[in-house]
Order: C-alpha cells, then sequence, then structure tokens
C-alpha cells in the first residue's frame, strides 16, 4: 500500500527556500535539493483543517498564548519527553537560533568565550561571531570502534577553565552527527558546566526524531541544581516542518536568567507571536503524535534504504549511522582529496544540493550531510545521481 509519505508534492513556485533558490544560491536551478532541515511532506488533515478554521475567521491580529497553547504543549512534553513546562518558564521567539542570539546577549558580553562542539549545526558559530564573542571548539571525536561521535570531555573541561568559557551551545539531538547523548554523556556535560558556572543553552530543536534503541534526555528533565543556567531551545517547527510559521518556545527555568532574556528580547522589539504559528502549534502538538509516529518508521526507513545502498552500490562512502535526526553524515574521504573536489563531484558531477562538511567545520571538509526527510523516490533519485557521479569520477 502507498504510504502518504511517498507522494511527491512540487514545492516549487511557493518561494520555498528550499526548492526555489537555486539560481540564488548555487547559480542554476537544476540540482535536486536536499540541504536544508525541511522535509518535503504535508501535515496531518486535522492540522491543515485547524488551519483553514483560522484562515478563514479573516482577521489576523496580535496574538498570545492562552491556556489550550499551554496544554497541549503540557501534553507533548509531558507525554514524549517526560517534564512538564510552567508556562512562566516559557518565552516564545520566532525561532532557536534567535532566541541562541538573544541567549548570547543577554548573558554575555562582548569578547566573552562561547563553547561550540564541531562539526555542529553552522548557526551556532556565525550566532557567536556576528555577537562579537570568541568561538571556542570542543572537537567531537569520532570513535571508530563504536561507529559514533563522543564528547572529548577532558578538552571540555580544559578549554571551559582555559578559555573563561561563559556559556556552550550544546546541540541535542546533533546536528549533523545524529548522535542522541545518553543520561551520563548529558550529566557528565552538566556536571562541568555547573562545576565552572556556565550557562547551557541546550538546543533540543531535533528531540522528536529519534530512533528505536535510542531515548533524548532533556536537560529540563535533570535535577533542580542543573536549571540555574539553563536555557533549552524547543520548537515544533522541525518535529512539523512549520518553520515558516515562526514559533519557538525557550524554556527558562531560572527567574533572572529568564528576565535578562526577555529584557534582550524586547529590545530587539520582539512582542507578540505569529497568529497562524499559535493555531499550528497548539494543533500539532494536540493532534500531531500518530503522525509523527507514522514519519518515524518512515525515516527510518529511509535510513536503511540509504544504508544497504551504500553497503551495496558505494562502499567507499560511508555513511555514520544515526541515532536521531533526519539528517545524515556521509563520510567521502576515501574518494575525494578537498572540498573543492568534493564540492565538483556533488554538485557538478552529481546534480545534488546538499550542505558540504566544510560549513560545519574545518575538520570535516570531505563530508556531506544529507536530508532525507523526502519521499523514498526522491531519496533514490538522490542516490543513483551520486551513483552515477562517484563511479565516473577519477
Ligand atoms: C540544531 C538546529 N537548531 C536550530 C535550527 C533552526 O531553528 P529555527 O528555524 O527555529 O531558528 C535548526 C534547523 O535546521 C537546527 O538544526
Amino acid at each position: 500500500m502507498k504510504n502518504s509519505f511517498d507522494v511527491l508534492i512540487d514545492r516549487r513556485g511557493t518561494s520555498c527556500l528550499k526548492y526555489d533558490f537555486g539560481m540564488e544560491r548555487k547559480g542554476r536551478d537544476d540540482l535536486l535539493p536536499l540541504w536544508v532541515a525541511d522535509m518535503d511532506f504535508r501535515l496531518p488533515d486535522e492540522v491543515i483543517e485547524d488551519l483553514q478554521k483560522r484562515v478563514s475567521h479573516g482577521i489576523f491580529g496580535y496574538t498570545d498564548p492562552k491556556d489550550d497553547y499551554y496544554d497541549a504543549l503540557n501534553r507533548w512534553f509531558s507525554k514524549r519527553h517526560g517534564y512538564t513546562v510552567d508556562r512562566q518558564w516559557n518565552i516564545i521567539t520566532p525561532g532557536v537560533v534567535y532566541a541562541i542570539s538573544m541567549a548570547i546577549r543577554a548573558l554575555t558580553k562582548e569578547g566573552d568565550s562561547i563553547l561550540i562542539q564541531q562539526p555542529v549545526y553552522y548557526p551556532f558559530a556565525s550566532m557567536v561571531k556576528l555577537n562579537n564573542r570568541n568561538v571556542v571548539n570542543n572537537q567531537l571525536v569520532f570513535n571508530k570502534e563504536a561507529g559514533r561521535y563522543e564528547i572529548d570531555f577532558d578538552d571540555l573541561e580544559k578549554k571551559i577553565k582555559e578559555e573563561k568559557v561563559k556559556m556552550v551551545l550544546f546541540c541535542s539531538p546533533h546536528n549533523p552527527v545524529g548522535r542522541v547523548w545518553t543520561r551520563e554523556e548529558i550529566l557528565r556535560f552538566a556536571d562541568i558546566c555547573k562545576e565552572n558556572d556556565v550557562y547551557i543553552f541546550a538546543d533540543e530543536i531535533h528531540a522528536d526524531f529519534v530512533y528505536e534503541g535510542h531515548k533524548h534526555i532533556s536537560f529540563m528533565t535533570l535535577d533542580d541544581e542543573y536549571r540555574e543556567k539553563l536555557i533549552v531551545g524547543t520548537s515544533p517547527s522541525k518535529t512539523f516542518n512549520i518553520a515558516g510559521l515562526q514559533i519557538a518556545n525557550i524554556f527558562v527555568p531560572n527567574e533572572s536568567v529568564r528576565d535578562a532574556l526577555k529584557k534582550e528580547n524586547d529590545a530587539a522589539g520582539y512582542s507578540q507571536c505569529n497568529a497562524i504559528g499559535l493555531t499550528a502549534t497548539t494543533s500539532v502538538y494536540t493532534k500531531g503524535e500518530q503522525w509523527l509516529d507514522e514519519l518515524l518508521r518512515y525515516l527510518k526507513g529511509n535510513v536503511d534504504y540509504v544504508r544497504s545502498f551504500l553497503q551495496e552500490k558505494l562502499p567507499r562512502v560511508k555513511l555514520i549511522e544515526p541515532e536521531g535526526t533526519y539528517l545524515i553524515w556521509l563520510d567521502f574521504s576515501e574518494i575525494v582529496k578537498d572540498h573543492k573536489e568534493l564540492e565538483k563531484l556533488i554538485v557538478d558531477k552529481a546534480h545534488l544540493w546538499l550542505d558540504p562538511g566544510i560549513i560545519f567545520g574545518r575538520e570535516t571538509a570531505l563530508f556531506e550531510r544529507i536530508n532525507i526527510a523526502a519521499p523514498r523516490a526522491t531519496i533514490e533519485k538522490a542516490l543513483e545521481q551520486l551513483c552515477a557521479a562517484v563511479i565516473g569520477h577519477k
């Protein structure tokens, strides 16, 4: 039987960042895009009906969340992640990256050191730099035996102390290496930050994308003692692909940290949230669970497909097995010597638009990140194009 996630939907002509900006961003429009973290799937009908109902009301003035919004949030986070949200703790922002920038401004000063763990989602480094703070990198280390990236805790502790780090940006689950951090890792990380009086911004935007055998541990589930300098970024925008509706929920348990963040948010001139985003968030967190469970099974099928394809046809391209997220990290180091050769292979020969490893950090120039949240037919096409390019590559 055909799965609804198999349906190919033409997104061109909707001002879609993923599909409609090839010319502006890559100088050509013949590339199959699997770059930005944006899925090619339609929302469940129940949610679309809620949105249609809201749209047909016809008035879209200023809006703020009411009880139904917080009830929906609490149902979702308690059932899926084991914590409830005190509404006082929540700061709504247009996005998680925006909130990272606000937190950097509110809680650190120009010239302060902020730690990230590359390879990591590139706005982490750019938000630090654009706010005139100093990037300190605690490089993640690939453990060949375990087949996964791990945190170098000795280096983390050393850098925090030596560079007088004020804040860490922690990606959990991790984009792009696909790690779903264990409780032990989260606790060890949190302990080091606590001992050194460091703020943690835990970006948990990918929390809902976790594959069987793994469990997302939210910083919100740790004991009170770990919540003093904690900010947790969440959003339905990845889970339900509603980034265009611009809503993120940022949980800040400590009152003075929260006040500092709110003040920065006020200073930026942001007040009420997007009206359609409000309806969408309430709706997806109320009615989206079954859809998400089906989606997770579908994505797992896509990961399995990519793994078998590579093993069979492109064994020199190494898949870093994802524990979570729909972003797959591929190692091309047996095929190319530098990132320029890799870019030519991917763009000019395979006609694909992926996110090159170099943008996630200098050490991963021979990697590519591929977004597999698309109908299987799209993934098959992309891999066939990649295969033809690699086989023809000298
Ligand atoms: C780790 C991470 N954080 C944040 C974002 C973007 O979030 P927002 O659109 O809410 O700023 C992404 C999108 O890919 C992401 O992967």
